[in-house]
């Protein structure tokens, strides 16, 4: 019969000298390469880290005049700590910057100002001159003449521009002012209407005066792929530059659909614009999906996957390319969050913030893809 003590000893003993072992040999394993840590939740890179600032990787923050996502605390956990760049996705239209002739309102613009400064984020304006979210007194404008149109411009953009000055790092100062056949919108614009193209030269000019830091944009959709609207907006870019007016960069909306044609051509659609000694940047990005049954068809997930990253990899492999902006990253807060003629959901999270397909493939999209020096 073994003694008791003796056998509680000896097993103390085999106990300690496993201990001791288990430990030595933990030492030399570098912990978490072969299996990953116990304690460790679970690693996933934010786009914001896997980009490494090329490009810069950005959201529209959903708010208006009337409500705010920021009142949002899950909205705003991801916000904070996914992206670099923000953008008010309506804060700083004039129908809630300049909602009177003789009166401004900044609280939603400075409300995302701030946000950003907490939260060490930079800031893009949007927008400057365009036909959309015009306050009833502005849309009135267009049958002005344009001697009293021009002063008006002027004070907003001194107005708007000079209060964020060195808080808004670029400026979308002219939106969709070319339409599908390459004629300036003269017709809804109402500056447009009452100027023509020369108001845009002083947009941008008034825009720098402003602040001379912040890079100046042309923003538009369906640029994306090469056309007579590509080539038009082009040939403006290149009139405004001849009579000096300080364009800095593109943005390309990229509000896509996933049975668009295939984005073979952005690369090149880029490059060209960078040509012409402009940053480019991608500002709108979504991608909606069929939803005519009330939920996503099926592999719409994946195609909005693929489009997303193929996106994100002609951004990425263009050393112009200086930003990429979501149109928000949640359908819960996207224009096309809720259905519109069968389609929607164009966001890479869906509305309980859980990543879809499109996550992952930008996340490969940006590890596999270096950008080039
Ligand atoms: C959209 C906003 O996302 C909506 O909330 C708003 O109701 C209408 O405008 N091109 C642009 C953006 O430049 O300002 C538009 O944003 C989408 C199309």
């Amino acid at each position: 019969m073994t003694h008791p003590v003796r056998g509680r000893t000896l097993a103390v003993l085999l106990l300690s000298l496993v201990i001791v072992a288990l430990v030595a040999i933990g030492a030399f394993l570098p912990v978490g390469r072969w299996w990953p840590h116990p304690t460790e939740p679970p690693q996933s890179t934010s786009l914001r880290d896997a980009a490494g600032g090329r490009p810069l990787v950005g959201s529209a923050v959903a708010g208006d005049a009337e409500s705010s996502a920021l009142t949002d605390s899950a909205y705003r956990q991801v916000l904070a700590t996914e992206f670099d760049l923000l953008t008010p996705e309506n804060q700083m239209k004039w129908a809630a910057i300049h909602p009177e002739r003789d009166r401004y309102d900044f609280a939603g613009a400075d409300e995302v100002a701030r946000f950003a400064r907490e939260n060490g984020q930079h800031l893009r304006g949007h927008a400057l001159v365009w036909y959309g979210a015009l306050p009833p007194w502005a849309k009135e404008l267009g049958g002005r003449p344009c001697s009293e149109v021009r002063p008006v411009l002027r004070d907003h953009i001194r107005t708007v521009v000079g209060r964020y000055r060195g808080v808004v790092a670029e400026w979308d100062v002219a939106n969709e002012v070319v339409d599908e056949q390459g004629r300036l919108r003269t017709d809804i614009d109402p500056v447009l209407r009452a100027c023509g193209e020369p108001i845009l030269v002083d947009a941008f000019r008034w825009a720098h005066e402003a602040d001379p830091e912040a890079i100046l944009y042309i923003n538009d959709f369906d640029i994306e792929r090469p056309g007579p609207k590509s080539d038009a907006l082009e040939a403006l870019i290149r009139r405004l530059k001849a009579k000096g007016a300080p364009v800095n960069g593109v943005g390309f909306q990229a509000h896509l659909r996933t049975d668009d044609p295939d984005l073979a051509a952005f690369p090149a659609q880029l490059r060209r614009f960078a040509d012409l000694g402009l940053h480019v940047a991608v500002t709108e990005a979504d991608v909606t999906v069929n939803m005519r049954s009330g939920a996503p068809a099926g592999g719409e997930a994946e195609k909005q996957a693929n489009m997303f990253g193929a996106l994100m990899r002609a951004c990425r492999g263009e050393k112009a390319c200086r930003s990429f902006t979501f149109w928000g990253f949640a359908d819960t807060h996207s224009w096309t969050g809720s259905p519109t003629w069968g389609r929607g959901a164009g966001t890479p999270l869906d509305s309980k913030l859980r990543n879809k397909p499109a996550i992952d493939a930008l996340t490969r999209t940006l590890t596999q893809n270096r950008p080039p020096r």
